[in-house]
């Protein structure tokens, strides 16, 4: 195993950062951060509580009252917040957007950034996002930014909803993956960027393996 050290993976939504960060980790025995998830949890307790996606205040203090765990159930990383396990309810499309719009505001950000930076406190850790390696861990020793064509990673997510049973047609996933995009890239409020010392890689004719291989090859450069 290498050193333990810290390693950041941003990248654009299903540019295949999840299955290559968890491959990775497993690799070299590091936990994973799924920082998405924990957007996309405070996106879908806000709905549940009737709370506005615009309500900076309101979602903050949501924010602030919420526990983060991430548990491996039956052989799958699981999150779990508050106690109860929200892995499942959130990976619809819909939440994910909402996660965007969640994304915005600085409040509901500085109160993650602080959590995900004490989950990786002790190294050894795997952490994935859109401000990894520019906000939350610039100092981690490895920084890759995943990137992949909006065509190929619009035709993954759809194979994935496919998988789930959820069939939404190609062109309205490719048209939300472009949105989602756009509003990571252009928020005021630590915007999904690729900083200079991140490693590019694109993974658009690249296996989820060959991908992950290409990141612990590095891993053991860097460690
Ligand atoms: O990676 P994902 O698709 O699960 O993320 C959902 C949304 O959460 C994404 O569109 C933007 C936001 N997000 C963020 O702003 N910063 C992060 N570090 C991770 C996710």
């Amino acid at each position: 195993m290498p050193k333990r050290i810290v390693i950041a993976i941003d990248g654009p939504a299903s540019s295949g950062k999840g299955t290559v960060a968890r491959a990775v980790a497993r690799s070299l025995g590091f936990a994973y951060i799924d920082t998405g998830a924990m957007y996309r949890c405070v996106a879908l307790l806000a709905s549940r509580a009737g709370l506005s996606l615009s309500d900076a205040d309101g979602l903050s203090q949501l924010t602030d009252r919420l526990r983060f765990e991430f548990v491996w159930l039956g052989g799958m990383l699981s999150i779990v917040v508050n106690g109860e396990d929200l892995s499942d309810a959130i990976r619809f499309e819909s939440v994910g957007r909402g996660a965007s719009n969640v994304a915005v505001h600085a409040q509901v950000r500085s109160a993650l950034v602080l959590r995900q930076r004490a989950m990786a406190d002790e190294g050894g850790v795997v952490m994935d996002g859109r401000d990894i390696g520019s906000v939350v861990l610039p100092d981690a020793a490895l920084k890759i930014y995943l990137d992949a064509s909006v065509d190929v990673r619009a035709k993954r997510r759809h194979q994935e909803l496919i998988q789930k049973g959820q069939s939404i047609p190609l062109e309205t996933i490719r048209a939300q993956v472009s949105e989602r995009d756009q509003q990571d890239r252009e928020r005021t409020e630590s915007p999904l960027v690729q900083v200079d010392d991140a490693v590019y890689l694109d993974t658009s004719a690249l296996s989820p393996q060959q991908a992950a291989q290409i990141i612990i090859d590095l891993a053991w450069e860097r460690a």
